[in-house]
């Protein structure tokens, strides 16, 4: 399939765009580098000796959006264009309201324009808010986020499934993405955040390569093996791998389905940090912090669903995903720049 990637400059994209070549599928891209910049996409080019048509657009812009349809034949779309940092959301929701419903509905509009019928969309297991019991299953009710970030993921799965109601030749794929971390294996693209982490991975890889002095663990007193927050991190190639799968479900199927994409394995902050030590052999000077506001003691998946309709698994280990972190920003200690 020829599938246009909205956002596919940025971190979990420009993974998804490598193992789409890799299938043997084509890709354009849109981004306007609001969290990223051109070189991922050279890079990406670099990795798959492929060249790749990119367009600097505002996913919001339906006259650069139309034009991208136009110029190419479209089978399939996947949306990532986000705004995703959640104390930022709290600060300037309008422009995260603006951002992620403009870029959807605008998407949406130029594919039953062009008569385009796959979605995939990155939603966030933020959607099931305070979980109630572990592991997070599909089915289970959406919460309340804590944040409008969270809203937006949750008010987009919406109008999505709405969409497809309305539109029985429709195919919508959300995907729920637990905890990505890690990076290519080449160590030529990763996570490049802006200023300085809010994620715990980009926090102590930048600690180990001295950007930064010490983590802060937030709390130690949670209900859990060692007190510290559990979360079902991803290794980011395997969550690009989703996608494949993804797309490749959308042609065969229409109507709205949503797959949690996690290992089904939580892991502590302590476990992380000591995970990364161990395979790094390197020190993570860290100081306990109380709990950040917002936070949850607990969230992993059941992937069960993704494995039986996808035939996908998560296949990278912790020591990969640690392995492959350090990777990246050994080999790139100011990111892409
Ligand atoms: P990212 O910021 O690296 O990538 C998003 C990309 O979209 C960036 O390149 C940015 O420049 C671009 N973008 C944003 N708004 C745009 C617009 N209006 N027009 C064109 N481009 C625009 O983030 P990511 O980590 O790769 O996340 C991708 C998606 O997955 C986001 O929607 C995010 O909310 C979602 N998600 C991410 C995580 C995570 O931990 N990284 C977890 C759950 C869900
Ligand atoms: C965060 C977002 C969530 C988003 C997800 C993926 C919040 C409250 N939630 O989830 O909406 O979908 O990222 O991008 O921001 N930690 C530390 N020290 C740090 C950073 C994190 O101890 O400096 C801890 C956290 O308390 C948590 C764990 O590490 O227990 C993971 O944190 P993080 O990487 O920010 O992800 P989430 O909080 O799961």
């Amino acid at each position: 399939m020829n599938v246009l990637l909205a956002g596919g400059a940025g971190y979990i994209g420009s993974h998804t765009c490598v193992e789409l070549i890799n299938a043997g599928h084509s890709v354009v891209i849109a981004d306007n580098y609001s969290n990223s910049c051109p070189e991922a996409v050279r890079r990406v080019e670099e990795i798959t000796e492929t060249k790749i048509p990119l367009y600097e657009a505002d996913v919001c812009d339906s006259i650069a959006v139309e034009r991208i349809f136009a110029e190419n034949k479209i089978d399939a779309v996947i949306h990532f264009a986000g705004l995703k940092a959640v104390g930022e959301s709290c600060e300037k929701p309008v422009e995260y309201y603006r951002n992620n419903i403009d870029s959807t509905l605008t998407l949406l509009e130029a594919m039953k324009k062009f008569g385009v019928n796959n979605f995939i969309f990155s939603s966030s297991a933020t959607v099931y808010g305070t979980p109630t019991t572990v592991p997070l299953v599909e089915t289970m009710p959406t919460g309340s986020p804590t944040n409008p970030y969270g809203w937006t993921k949750l008010m987009m799965e919406q109008i999505l499934t709405d969409t497809a109601n309305a539109n029985p030749e429709m195919s919508i794929v959300i995907l729920r993405y637990f905890n990505p971390i890690g990076a290519h294996e080449s160590g030529r693209i990763g996570e490049d955040p802006n200023g300085i982490p809010n994620n715990l991975m980009p926090y102590i890889t930048q600690v180990a390569a001295g950007r930064l002095k010490q983590l802060g663990v937030f709390g130690n007193d949670y209900p859990t093996h060692d007190g510290t927050g559990v979360r079902d991190y991803i290794h980011v190639v395997d969550l690009a791998k989703g996608h494949v799968k993804a797309i490749e479900y959308s042609g065969e199927h229409n109507g709205t389905e949503i797959f949690n994409l996690g290992t089904g394995t939580g892991y502590s902050v302590l476990d992380i940090v000591k995970a990364f030590e161990k395979v790094n052999n390197l020190e993570i000077p860290y100081i306990i912090k109380p709990r950040r506001a917002g936070d949850i003691a607990e969230c992993f998946a059941d992937a069960t669903k993704a494995k039986e309709l996808l035939g996908w698994v998560a296949e990278k280990n912790l020591e990969d995903m640690c392995h492959d972190s350090w990777n990246w920003q050994s080999h790139n200690v100011n990111g892409y720049k």
